[in-house]
Formats: C-alpha cells, structure tokens, sequence
C-alpha cells in the first residue's frame, strides 16, 4: 500500500517566486526588484495596516470566522451574508470548493495553461483535469461548451485570466452559461476585477447571478494584502452553507479580517494603485512592441511576453534575474516559451525595461 496516492505522488509542490531578498544574496546585487507574482508595488493598503495595528491587542482570541467581513461585503453588495464567504485568500476558498463539491469519477473543465494555484489544487484532488486551448490567447467558451459532458462538475473561469491578462465579455459568457446544466458549478475568479472593472467590455459578475456560478475575489492584489491571507466569494446561499462545513472554523484570521475590511474602504489607496497600474501597463506594452516582442494586450496587473522557444525564454528569465529583475516564466502553467511580468512603480518599469534591452540582445532576440 503506497503512502501517498499516485495523483498525489505524481504532483509538484507550487514553487513561489523567488524573493527580492533570495536574488541579492545569491547574485551578489542590490535593489533587485519583483515583478513576478502580481503583488502591488505600492506596498498595503495604509488603513488595513492601522487596522491590523488596531487589534493586535485582541489576538489571544479566536477569530469569528470571517463574520465581521461577511457582514460589510453582504451589506456593499447588497447581499444576505448567507451569500458570501471569506477565506484565507481566494484560493482558500477555491481548496474548499474542491473539497465540498468534487467526488472521485467528476471531472474539472478549464482551460490549458490555467492559473497554477487552480491546477495544483484541482490535480490534488485525484479527479479528471480537462482543458481546451486558448484561441489568440483568450478562453475559447465555445470549445469549453463543446466539452461539457456527463462527468463535468466544475469549471474554472478567470477573468481577468492570469498568466493571458485578457478578459471574456458578458454576451461570451451568456452565450457559453446556456450550454451549461445547472449541476455544473463555474469557478469565476474575478482576482483582477478591480483593475478591469472600469472597461466597458468587462462584465462584472456581481450584475448577472446564476445559482451554480461562485465569484472569488481577493485582497492580494489592488489592495495589496498578499501576504495577510484574504479573500471572499459571493454565491448562492446553499453553495456558501456547503462551503461553510468544510472551512477550516477559525479561517480567516484576525488580522485577516481586519485588513480586509479597513481596505475596502481606503478608496484613495485604491484610485492611486490603479492609475500607477495603467501608466505601467501601457508603458511596458508599448516598449516591449517596440523591441519587437509578442505581447498579450492585458487588463490586469502584468502583461505576458511569448518568446521565440522555451530556451530563449528561459535565458531571458535568468539574464533578468542577474540583473535585478525578477519575472515569471510560465513553464509551470504550460507556456514554456512565455514568461508574465507584473507592472511595478515608475522607477521599477522603467529598470524592468532597460534590464530586459540587455537581456533580449544577450539572448539575440
Ligand atoms: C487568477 C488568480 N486567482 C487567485 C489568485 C490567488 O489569490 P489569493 O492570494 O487570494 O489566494 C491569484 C494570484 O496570483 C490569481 O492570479
């Protein structure tokens, strides 16, 4: 009898990206700078941090299991806290949907190259994890429709996509929605919603509700909280009782809790995160046109490069990194002659450039 089941043997642990402080030491630098997990180069949200301050002193206890949070989202967005969930970070909640919902002969539907957090979780759980390509870098709906069969659970949407950056419309979506059975339940991972939300072709999920879609969204992004763990769902109110049963009782923490709902209210840490974001995105895209690179127009925090093979992507990757600049290379999603890169502060933008000048002419690109 193996120890491990072999879907589980078979896998490999997510490996983050290395850190600012990691590439220093290992290459003798410094100022590096990370451009590689789509964090917000600003730093937190200040009012999340002064209520984190705030109740340090009441850690001794038990937090309340997202309450408080569930409360203010409900009352926002015009909800009975039945219909949302907090976790630690989206992909929290997304661990406890695989949990809740998945039985051993379902099968995951999404696409390929999906964002890895989603497939590594997914896979872990032993079931079928089927996938259609992209079509010019965007979800092909209608090949995902056609893939719909009996076995079909669940089906994992983003949008905006990560590592892509693009977006599907509402009229995609509705059209895609009528093949779906409502026994079918659709992850719809709106991480980036906050920085697509003002595009007339985004469709905000919380405008059309379906009883088998889920919404995720998260705190790590815009409001820049990755490191707390925060993130909460809106769904109907049988799916949230379910996910409720198997959510660890005392997720998410305090402190979590906290920073969460003193970000949703720091609207001005948000205006200005969002203008520094579409000043960089349309600056690295734009330069990286320039030099003639392959870039995926984005409506999120980065913008991901197709490079000419899965060699020269790796070189750029690494040429980067000695030079202070760490980026994503995509080999682990399935792309492996592409690499994402996260938009940074003007003056990391502007470094990120330069470094990658050098490292395309080292490379020969
Ligand atoms: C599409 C997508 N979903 C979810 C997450 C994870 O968010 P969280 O930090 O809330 O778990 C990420 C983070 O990179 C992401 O890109």
């Amino acid at each position: 009898m193996p120890l491990v089941p072999p879907y589980i043997a078979s896998l490999r642990a997510y490996e983050p990206g290395r850190s600012a402080e990691e590439i220093e030491r290992a290459f003798g630098i410094t100022h590096a700078i990370k451009l590689a997990s789509n964090e917000n180069p600003l730093g937190p949200s200040p009012r999340a941090l002064e209520a984190m301050a705030q109740c340090a002193a009441r850690l001794n206890l038990y937090p309340n299991g997202g309450l408080d949070l569930r409360t203010v989202l409900a009352r926002e967005f015009d909800l009975k806290v039945e219909n949302v969930i907090a976790g630690s970070g989206s992909e929290g909640i997304m661990s406890n949907i695989i949990r809740a919902f998945l039985c051993d002969e379902d099968e995951v539907l999404t696409t390929e190259a999906a964002f890895i957090g989603f497939q590594v979780l997914a896979k872990s759980r032993g079931v079928k994890y089927r996938t259609v390509p992209y079509k010019a870098w965007h979800y092909d709906l209608s090949a995902l429709a056609a893939e719909i069969n009996d076995h079909t659970k669940i089906i994992y949407l983003a949008n905006p996509n990560n590592p892509t950056g693009t977006i599907f419309t509402r009229h995609e979506f509705d059209d895609f929605y009528r093949h779906v059975p409502e026994r079918v339940l659709i992850i719809l991972d709106e991480a980036y919603f906050e920085y697509a939300k003002d595009n007339p072709r985004y469709p905000d999920s919380m405008h059309y509700r379906y009883d088998n879609v889920i919404t995720l969204r998260t705190f790590s992004k815009i409001y820049g909280l990755a490191g707390v763990r925060i993130g909460y769902g809106f769904a109907h109110e049988e799916l949230i009782a379910n996910l409720l049963k198997v959510k660890l009782p005392f997720e998410p923490s305090t402190l979590a809790q906290a920073a969460g709902i003193a970000a949703l209210s720091d609207k001005e840490f948000l205006h200005r995160s969002l203008e520094l974001n579409a000043r960089g995105l349309r600056l690295l895209i734009a330069s990286f046109q320039e030099m003639g690179l392959q870039v995926v127009p984005s409506e999120a925090n980065f913008v991901m490069v197709e490079l000419a093979d899965s060699i020269q992507a790796a070189r750029v990757v690494d040429d980067l990194l000695t030079l202070g600049v760490i980026v994503r290379p995509l080999k682990s999603f399935g792309l492996p002659q592409c690499i994402r890169i996260s938009t940074g502060t003007d003056g990391d933008n502007q470094r990120c450039l330069a470094a990658m000048q050098k490292a395309l002419l080292a490379a020969k690109v």
